[in-house]
């Protein structure tokens, strides 16, 4: 039996006096899988993470973590879900130094080769003894990764672990999360970027105003949507009566254009059809929706839009 890495059933949070910021989440994340939680601002990814590491007590609902409650999992999981605080004029190092002496069951003895092999993994062994205020957004931020990495872990939880990063740092965060996901870490991460998810994830979550509207691997979503055929022609008209008679749903026409869902039927047997009927054809396209458009539908709203 496969044990999921993060296991949700109901999981409510209603904050005193407020609306219900998470409303009933049954998330699934397999073991091994890189999976993003993926959804607008507001729409609950905070205050589902805060509930799966324990931080806060759900309303109701539970979570486990291996098959765990949070409480007895925690050794083995590592979170960012607002970055941990760096002393500017200390090292890379001597930060990771000091936030690993403030764990009781790490062992003081190994501490600085546990330190350099956190620094080595994030790719920050060059830049060790540089002081946090001369890092770049990418190096902070894989610092705070780093700090993830003080002892061995089987998952790793980050929430918007490229928020605020250029481009640039946003590669590096991107190539460090399947560096360690190649390691066989699962990984959790959240974004409000839909494209950003969609380059890393095997698996994507999506939060609609505290609820899980959708949760499948990638590679499902995209195609889970209606392709569509359009026609461009002078007849629009006779190319529509063409796709109604074969059955299409959804069958539209547009100046110049006719289109409908295409189905399981064969985009040969719809242009066979055409000519046969004699609709002159300029154009002839099968479009299949973007995750992006899937996703515009999911929440509402579009992704990547003024952050
Ligand atoms: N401590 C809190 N008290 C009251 N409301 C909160 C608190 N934390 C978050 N919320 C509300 O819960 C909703 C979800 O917030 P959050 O989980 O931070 O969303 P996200 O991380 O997706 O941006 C928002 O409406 C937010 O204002
Ligand atoms: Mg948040």
């Amino acid at each position: 039996m496969n044990v999921p890495a993060i296991a949700t059933r109901g999981l409510t949070k209603r904050f005193p006096g407020g609306q219900v910021a998470v409303d009933g989440v049954d998330l699934t994340v397999p073991g091994g899988s890189v999976y993003g939680f993926l959804g607008p601002n507001g729409s609950g990814k905070t205050t589902t993470i805060r509930m799966l590491l324990g931080l806060i007590t759900p309303t109701a609902g539970t979570s486990t973590l291996f098959g765990d409650p949070a409480r007895a999992a925690l050794t083995r999981v590592g979170a960012l879900v607002e970055g941990p605080a760096f002393y500017p004029w200390l090292s890379g190092a001597a930060n990771l130094l000091r936030l690993d002496a403030a764990n009781p069951a790490a062992d003081p003895a190994s501490a600085r080769r546990r330190a350099a092999e956190a620094l080595d993994r994030v790719g920050l062994t060059a830049a060790a003894g540089k002081r946090y205020k001369a890092y770049s957004l990418g190096m902070r931020q894989r610092l705070a990764i780093a700090s993830t990495l003080l002892s061995r872990r089987d998952l790793l939880v980050l929430d918007e672990p490229t928020n605020g990063l250029d481009p640039q740092g946003t590669r590096e965060v991107r190539n460090l999360i399947k560096d360690i996901a190649a390691d066989g870490t699962t990984v959790f991460v959240s974004s409000h970027l839909l494209a950003e998810v969609e380059q890393m994830c095997t698996h994507i979550g999506v939060m609609r105003a505290g609820r899980l509207v959708a949760q499948s691997p990638t590679a499902d979503l995209g195609s889970g949507a209606p392709a569509r055929v359009e026609v461009e022609t002078a007849d629009v008209t006779a190319a529509a009566r063409v796709l109604t008679d074969l059955g299409l749903r959804d069958v539209r026409q547009t100046p110049g254009r006719a289109g409908a869902e295409i189905g399981r039927t064969a985009p040969e047997h719809v242009s066979d059809l055409l000519f046969k009927a004699g609709v002159p054809i300029r154009g002839f396209q099968v479009i299949r929706p973007s995750l992006e458009d899937v996703f515009v539908g999911l929440t509402g709203e579009g992704f990547d839009v003024g952050s």
